[in-house]
């Protein structure tokens, strides 16, 4: 009996040492300590023993089984202990698919003005960029449309306080750029600008491109050539361009450019008011009025200006007929750009 006690623990000591996973634990428990295992076996067996013997052979079984109990339950608390620090891993699974990050895109509006103005790089125009919140002076007085005048009826201006505006037009940045830099110019300016406008083809808030170039001897014929070379690298070669005369306080003579409706092929539809075209840019040939506010003599110099609505171009080149469509924030539309 003392020797089948002696094995007894030897073999626990040694299968226990070789249980790696719960369900072989659980196996050894059963085997060993349950109700129908070892330890109750020998317990039961404790009855044929000698009267004399049993107390010392009874003490020794259970100073056996109490050893096999706690090996057990050592056993069982390393493997909880293990199971709770993999458990507080299980989120990281590293044989599932990875999650694709969601890539932003560039605004259709943004992709249309970086192209405009990389067209304009390429025919040697430099960039600048000016204020959003603008003075009157900037805005009106120094394009030669002075308190009163009514072309300022045309701007349905945004005001912030009596000489303080959210610019209109880019064209503020003619007289910023004059007023501190000497010709040859040949600049660029993109940026924001605001009205209180809003139908199919006029939002509050529009982009533009404002250019300007001035020099000795420049005349309508570079005006047309530089803008007919932009058109045709911004849209199709055989699209059809109409110069149109028109009125603007800080250009003369000045003329609208409209483009062959891309929506209605020139057919008429609402987009183009049923005429065919699409009026995309103001422009002309810079008035002597300005130049003399800025100090330049108008006997030595002349120049262009252009004032271009990036919506617009954005509606031409992607066939938009609304351009509020720009600005509701409907991914399934933006996407698509
Ligand atoms: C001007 O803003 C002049 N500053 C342009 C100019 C510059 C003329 C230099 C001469 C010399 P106009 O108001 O026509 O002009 O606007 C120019 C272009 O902006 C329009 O042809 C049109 O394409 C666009 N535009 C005007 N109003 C809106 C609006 N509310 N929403 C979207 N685009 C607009």
């Amino acid at each position: 009996m003392e020797q089948e006690l002696i094995t007894l623990q030897n073999q626990a000591k040694e299968q226990l040492a070789a249980v790696e996973r719960t369900d072989q634990l659980e196996e050894f428990r059963i085997r060993f300590l349950g109700r129908k295992g070892q330890c109750s076996t020998v317990m039961r067996a404790l009855g044929t023993v000698p009267k004399e013997d049993k107390p010392r052979l009874g003490e020794m079984a259970n100073a056996v089984k109490k050893e096999i109990e706690s090996w057990y339950t050592e056993k069982q608390q390393s493997f909880s202990a293990s199971l709770e620090s993999s458990s507080n891993n299980s989120t990281i699974d590293l044989t599932l698919p990875g999650r694709k990050p969601q890539t932003g895109k560039l605004h259709p509006v943004t992709q249309i003005m970086n192209e405009v103005c990389s067209i304009f790089e390429s025919l040697g125009f430099s960039v600048a960029e000016g204020p959003d919140v603008e003075h009157d002076h900037y805005n009106f007085e120094a394009l030669n449309i002075p308190a009163h005048h009514p072309a300022r009826d045309m701007h349905d201006t945004f005001y912030v306080s009596d000489s303080i505006l959210l610019r209109t037009h880019t064209s503020p940045m003619q007289a910023r750029i004059m007023e501190s830099q000497q010709p040859p110019l040949r600049v660029i300016a993109p940026g924001k600008v605001y009205r209180c406008d809003s139908d199919i083809t006029h939002t509050p808030m529009f982009h533009q491109v404002e250019g300007f170039l001035v020099d000795r001897s420049i005349s309508f014929a570079d005006l047309k050539g530089i803008l007919t070379i932009f058109t045709q690298k911004m849209f199709d070669k055989d699209l059809d361009l109409r110069f149109r005369p028109s009125f603007f306080p800080f250009t003369e003579p000045s003329a609208e450019v409209d483009i062959a409706c891309v929506i209605c092929k020139g057919k008429g539809c609402r987009v183009c008011k049923h005429t065919g075209w699409l009026e995309i840019l103001g422009s002309g040939m810079i008035d002597p009025e300005v130049f003399k506010k800025v100090g330049y003599d108008p006997e030595v110099y002349s120049g262009f200006a252009f004032g271009l609505g990036i919506e617009r171009i954005a509606m031409l080149k992607y066939g938009i007929d609304d351009i509020r469509l720009y600005y509701e924030n409907d991914l399934r539309f933006l996407s698509q750009f």
